[in-house]
């Protein structure tokens, strides 16, 4: 069989575990392969894509004008669960930035992820583009086999999917947007918000409501995303046959079907999204989740909930 980076460069596509999520990658300078993606996920065009490269000396190659906080960042973060949006150069495509001035990169930490992509650049590949290996607007999968469930049927046999294990993070990487004066969060993940500020030695501003005054495109700020076949709930109690998804400190409510139940905030992320598809591969109409603590990794897992539950 041909090797996973070389097929890659050959335009196919390879779903491969990260530390967070499973991504499908395609060649970045690949336009046709990057059409593919878009068909394979059922993604309207326009999103812009995650570059992944392997080493932190590529950097230049996809982004101008970075500022010393982002280098900073690189330097403290990557290889790991972290992605910069920093102004393009004219190797970043409109095909991959969804026509935005800047890009997303990210030097994943996973030692499936990064073989991978150190072969592909020893073939001379720049960077693989790779969104989460889900449908559009459905449950990141942090499994191989939650891949295949996702995505088999709209692969072609050329395609592959590399099975690292289950994904050690479980949530998608925090996105953080280096295009302004001072970094700000786009969407939360293992690296947070206090990491972030220890890191540079000043404060940042979270998300939402500060990234929606900003020209930035990102889908997962979508406010129905994440979500699987069940309705999610954050509120309210659950009925009998209902699923149920809590920290382990929280008793399961009589005759609910309980989904995970993880001692604390790292776990609840690991788990989350193999509890949801778990709830949908039973037929549970109803998912309840009482929300992690609003610290470290609890804040991203807390971001998905409310969005599942939109
Ligand atoms: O953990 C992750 O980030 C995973 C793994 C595979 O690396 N990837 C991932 O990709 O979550 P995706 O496409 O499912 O989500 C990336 C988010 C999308 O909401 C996209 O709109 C946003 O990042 N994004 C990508 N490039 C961007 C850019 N140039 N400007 C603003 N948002 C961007
Ligand atoms: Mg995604």
């Amino acid at each position: 069989m041909t090797s996973a980076a070389t097929s890659i460069k050959n335009g196919n596509l390879v779903a491969f575990p990260t530390e967070t999520v499973y991504g499908l990658g395609a060649d970045a300078t690949n336009d046709d392969a990057i059409a593919r993606i878009y068909k394979v996920k059922g993604r309207p065009t326009g999103h812009p894509l995650i570059v992944h490269f392997s080493s932190i000396g590529n950097l230049d190659k996809w982004a101008r004008d970075i500022p010393e906080y982002a280098v900073n960042l690189a330097r403290a973060f990557w290889p790991g669960p972290m992605t910069l949006i920093l102004p393009r150069t004219d190797l970043a495509k409109d095909f991959i930035t969804g026509s935005q001035d800047n890009v997303g990169i990210r030097i994943p930490s996973h030692t499936v992820a990064l073989a991978l992509l150190k072969e592909f650049e020893e073939q001379g590949g720049l960077g693989v583009a790779a969104p989460s290996a889900n449908r559009f607007g459905a449950v990141s999968p942090t499994t191989a086999s939650a891949v295949e469930i996702e995505l088999a049927d709209f692969l072609s046999e050329s395609d592959q999917i590399l099975d690292g294990g289950p994904c050690l993070v479980g949530v998608e990487s925090t996105i953080i947007n280096c295009t302004q004066k001072k970094p700000s969060i786009l969407r939360p993940g293992a690296i947070t918000k206090e990491m972030i500020e220890d890191a540079l030695g000043v404060t940042i501003d979270l998300n939402s409501s500060n990234s929606e005054s900003i020209q930035i495109k990102a889908a997962g700020l979508l406010e129905s995303h994440y979500a699987p076949n069940a309705k999610v709930f954050i509120t309210g109690s659950p009925r009998s046959g209902d699923g149920f998804i809590a920290l382990a400190s929280i008793a399961t409510p009589e005759g609910v079907i309980r989904l995970a139940n993880p001692e604390n905030n790292d776990e609840y992320a690991r788990t989350l999204y193999n509890a949801l598809r778990q709830g949908d591969a039973l037929g549970i109409n109803n998912i309840y989740a009482h929300l992690a603590e609003d610290i470290g990794v609890g804040v991203a897992v807390n971001d998905r909930l409310r969005k599942a539950a939109e």
